[in-house]
């Protein structure tokens, strides 16, 4: 198994976090929308200062995962965000980005950091989970599936000005 450590993001973190967002996003999704909507959507999403404002917010819990020092994935919890209609029951939070290095998936290790959130959101007094994912992204629904998440929902998510169809994923957390 391969060593992950896993941290909370501090503001120091904060340049290479954006530099990692924009390639695994590009490489995740960068197929799915044209180079304009793509380029737009990582340039209003994906910067130091806007990641640095993401870190200071106390309603943001980002974490890092890293193997030798090295950002290898990371996660963003939102405690601020409204849940879709679709997400019933008390005290939701959002996962709101959950992205690995291309490298590594299939190796297992991204499990790791998804308990790491689900304990983060249970030690904040959260009691579910809620994430949008593209419908089109079966390795991603299919891992969030596999890890407790049920399909509750459709929501659409803005790439630039494109319209892309996701569903709406919860998970419950009383026993993370
Ligand atoms: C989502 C992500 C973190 C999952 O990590 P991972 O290492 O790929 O996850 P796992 O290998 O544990 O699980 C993926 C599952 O999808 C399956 N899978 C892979 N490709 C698939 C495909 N084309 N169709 C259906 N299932 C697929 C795998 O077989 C595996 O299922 P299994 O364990 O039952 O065999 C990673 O794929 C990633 O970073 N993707 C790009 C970013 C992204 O989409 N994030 C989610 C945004 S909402």
């Amino acid at each position: 198994m391969t060593p992950l450590q896993i941290r909370h993001a501090a503001a120091a973190d904060a340049a290479t976090l954006t530099r990692r967002m924009a390639d695994w996003f590009v490489a995740a999704y960068g197929h799915a929308s044209d180079a304009a909507n793509t380029a737009a959507f990582v340039a209003a999403n994906f910067s130091p200062a806007r990641q640095a404002a993401e870190i200071a917010d106390p309603d943001v819990v980002t974490l890092l995962a890293e193997i030798g020092g090295s950002l290898v994935g990371y996660t963003q919890l939102r405690f601020a965000t409204r849940a879709p209609d679709s997400v019933t029951g008390a005290d939701p939070a959002e996962l709101g980005r959950f992205y690995f290095a291309p490298a590594l998936h299939g190796r297992g290790v991204a499990a790791e950091l998804l308990q790491a959130a689900f304990r983060a959101a249970h030690e904040r007094g959260r009691r579910r989970l809620w994430l949008l994912v593209w419908q089109e992204a079966p390795q991603a629904i299919r891992f969030y599936e596999k890890h407790g998440f049920a399909k509750v929902g459709t929501a659409v998510f803005l790439v630039g000005e494109d319209r892309k169809a996701d569903w709406v994923m919860c998970k419950p957390l009383d026993s993370p």
